[in-house]
Parts: structure tokens; sequence; C-alpha cells
């Protein structure tokens, strides 16, 4: 069924809206939605949202761009493609750090993938209504407090995500995204409209939109940056894995503005479903990762019809999630089983368990083995800050070089234009972002995260 000349065992897309669902299936996510406001919270709101939209345009979009472009011209894997565009160096490494951050991102994403589970349930059984806002937070921590519920959620999400991968793409990933994606920006507007009527909304809206950039501080700008990279599923060979499967007269350009623009505003509208809660029931803005879990189900149980709405919402953000696991995911699948010649299933089953392991360790470092942590952090805040604010980054940093340098222009030029079949009118300005201005900027951030310099 491969839509692609050369390397006709590989499966593929089957359309236009395939490939951009797909994409933005793997983009849109717990990022948008349960990251997105919680490090936005914690990192003083209106002006992050500021330089994480700077981020999104002046490095995202080309980063993303320069993976897709990757993944196409070679249709392999992010380690195998490497491997291709320059034998006998050390490029392959990239893919390394990839496959090291999909394994990485997976386990404590199915932490919170796994808690979505337990609150579909809760919504299913009706736990929202007519709760104060101190209960629907004696509800979280005491789900938390078992120990072994969130534990049997991750697991039964490793599980689920797993078997998508294992039945291929076009079938399992593409199928699933397409109907889906589109009725979850719906119930997030119907969410908006409730949030923002709220009594309080406006102290919510002021601290999502109104910038004070006194709050913001070297560790911020890092945060930012991190969360650009892990919402757009880029740095890491997601998109050159997705690339692969790209069809050689899909509009490259066009695709990276459609999947980067979807991305972005889920993720504002997430914030403006939540900031508004966060006040208007008293919740700390920098309540971490729980923050999520601790305001919606309060416009829940405030909202006419909130059973439906709770129920839906968590149903597809459960989707949402699997959409992306299944694409870090797919990361390792393709690894093992092209370039150590693993089935599928097999493939599946090694990383999984592999995933599952690490997951179970970050999910009790949360809450019930807090002793489970390097130099004092968590093992969750470990995982999610090396793979979003490090290995992202540098890989990024790596991926546009490549193209800004080694790539070929001719060789770039064909494949942004779909060998002529487009016009790629951006193609100057794309180059020169990717020559000078991308690398830099992630360079400045990396060093001065680390201390090397100071701004
Ligand atoms: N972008 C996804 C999200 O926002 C997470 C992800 C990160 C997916 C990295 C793939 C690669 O939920």
């Amino acid at each position: 069924m491969s839509h692609i000349s050369g390397n006709d065992n590989r499966d593929s897309f089957g359309s236009k809206f395939g490939v951009i669902a797909a994409t933005a299936g793997s983009a849109v996510g717990l990022g948008n939605i349960w990251r997105f406001p919680y490090i936005a919270g914690e990192n003083g709101g209106g002006a992050f949202l500021i330089i994480y939209l700077l981020f999104i345009i002046l490095i995202g979009l080309p980063v993303m761009l320069s993976e897709l472009t990757i993944g196409r011209s070679t249709q392999r894997n992010p380690f195998g493609a490497f491997r291709a565009l320059k034998p006998g160096q050390k490029w392959f490494w990239v893919g390394v750090m990839g496959i090291a951050a999909a394994f990485m991102i997976n386990a404590f994403y199915s932490v919170v993938a796994g808690w979505t589970l337990e609150y579909l349930v809760k919504a299913v059984t009706d736990q929202f209504s007519g709760k104060a806002p101190g209960e629907i937070v004696g509800q979280f921590n005491s789900f938390q407090a078992t120990g072994w519920r969130p534990l049997m959620w991750t697991i039964s999400f490793i599980v689920i995500s797993g078997s998508v991968v294992m039945t291929g793409v076009e079938k399992g990933i593409e199928k699933f995204t397409k109907v889906l994606m589109p009725i979850l920006v719906v119930l997030i507007v119907i969410l908006d409209i409730r949030a923002i009527t709220l009594p309080g909304a406006s102290e919510g809206l002021k601290f999502l939109f109104e910038p004070d950039f006194s709050k913001i501080t070297g560790a911020s700008i890092l945060e930012a940056l991190g969360q650009a990279f892990f919402s757009l599923s880029i740095g890491m060979g997601t998109l050159i894995t997705y690339g692969s499967y790209i069809n050689k007269k899909e509009n490259l350009g066009q695709a990276t503005v459609a999947v980067a623009f979807t991305d972005t505003i889920i993720a504002i509208l997430a914030g403006v479903a939540i900031f508004p809660a966060v006040f208007a029931f008293g919740i700390s803005p920098a309540s971490g990762p729980d923050l999520v879990f601790l305001t919606l189900p309060n416009i829940f149980s405030q909202m006419a019809g909130g059973y439906i709405f709770g129920l839906l919402f968590f149903f597809l953000l459960t989707v949402a999630a699997l959409t992306s696991t299944i694409s870090i995911l797919e990361v390792v699948v393709a690894y093992f089983s092209e370039e150590l010649n693993m089935s599928r299933k097999k493939a599946t089953i090694l990383a999984s368990v592999g995933i599952a392991v690490l997951g179970i360790l970050s999910s009790l470092s949360l809450h019930k083995a807090p002793g489970i942590s390097i130099a004092g952090v968590n093992l969750f805040g470990v995982l999610e800050f090396v793979s979003s604010n490090v290995l992202l980054p540098l890989g990024g940093l790596l991926i546009v070089v490549f193209v800004a340098w080694l790539f070929g222009k001719k060789h770039l030029k064909e494949e942004l234009t779909s060998f002529g079949l487009y016009k790629a009118s951006y193609y100057r300005i794309y180059l020169f972002i990717i020559r000078y201005i991308a690398p830099f900027a992630i360079a400045l951030v990396l060093m001065n995260s680390i201390g090397i310099i100071r701004f």
C-alpha cells in the first residue's frame, strides 16, 4: 500500500488530510491541555505566553519543516535517515538521542494519560456534580494515595497505545485521528465559553494575557523553549518518522504551518478554559502537574450538561494523548524494526515493557514514593526536564544545522517544492532562519540555563 516509490514495503499516509491530521494528532495532546497551562502557570502566565509564541515561530516552525524534510527525503526512521544522508559519520547520534527521548517522554506521559483514564471513569460515574472545590482536590489526592490505581491506569494506557502501533500506520494511526481531533476542538471551545462566564474569570484571563516580564527568569525562558519543542513534537525525530510516511506530492511547508497553528491555538484555548477556573475556584496557578485535574472537574460540576461534557472531554483527552504516544512509540518501533530487523509486534512489545518499567517508577516518584529521585528532583520531573528542556532542543539544534549546511540546497529545494509542484516562496527566509537564527537562539537559551552565559 505504499504510495512512495523506492521503499516498497513501508506503510504510508493515504491522503493530505490524513497527513495533517496524524501530524497534528501527534502535536496536540497532553502537552497542550495538561502541560501548557501548568508550565505557563508556574512561569508567570502572559509573559511566558509571548516568549512561547516567539519560539514557536522562530524555532518551532523551522525545526518542524526540517524534520519533515529529512523524513520524507529518506523514507527512514531517524537513525536510518541520518545514516543514509551522511554514511560513516556521527550524525546518527541525533537519532539515538531521539530514541532515548522517546522512552523518557513516553514514560512520564503515560502516567498523566493514566490519570486521564481514571478521570474518564470518574466522569462516567458522575463523581464531579455537586462537589465543592475542596472535594475535587480531595478526590485527586485520594486517587494518588491508593498507590496502585495510578499504576494500573498507566499500564492500561501503555497497552492500548502499543496495540494501536502494532496495527500499523494507515489503518491504526490515521483513521483514529481524522475523526476525533475536530470534535476535541469544538468541545474545548464550549468549555471556554463556560469558563469565561464564571464569576472572577477576568482575573484568569488577565493572568494568561497580561504580560508581566518581571516574572521571567532564565529558567522560565528555557521552560518556554522546552514546551515549544514538546508541544510541537519536534527535536526527537517523531516528525522525521512521520515525514517518512508522507507522499512525495504533499506540500511540506503548508502542512507545517497548519499543524503548528492548530497546536498553538489549542494550547491557548486550553489556557482560556483553565485559568479563569483556577482563579474562580481558588486554586494556585503554580499547582504543577496536578493543575488540570484540580480545575476542570470544577467547571463540569458547575455547568449545565456538565455530566456529558465531562465525559466527552476526558474521552477525547485520552484519545489526544493516545495519538501523541503512538507517534512517540512509533519512533522506537520504526528503529527496532528497520535497523534491528525485528517484527513490528516484537518491537512494540519490547518498547512497551521498557516504557512501563520507567513509567511505574516515575508515577511512584510523584506522590507515593518521592524517594525515587535524582539530585532532589523526583524521577517524573527529571524525565520531563531532561527530555523536554535538554534532549529536544539539542536534537532540534542539530537537525536545523544539518539541514541548513549539510543537506544540500538543491535537495532541500526539491523537497520543499515537491520537485517543482509548489513555489515554496518562503524558501529564502526559511534558509536564513535555519542558518543564522534558530541554532543561535536555541544555543543561547541552553547555555543560559546551564550558566555558561547570563541574560
Ligand atoms: N506533542 C505532544 C503533546 O503535546 C507530545 C509529544 C512530544 C509527542 C514529543 C511526540 C514527541 O502532547
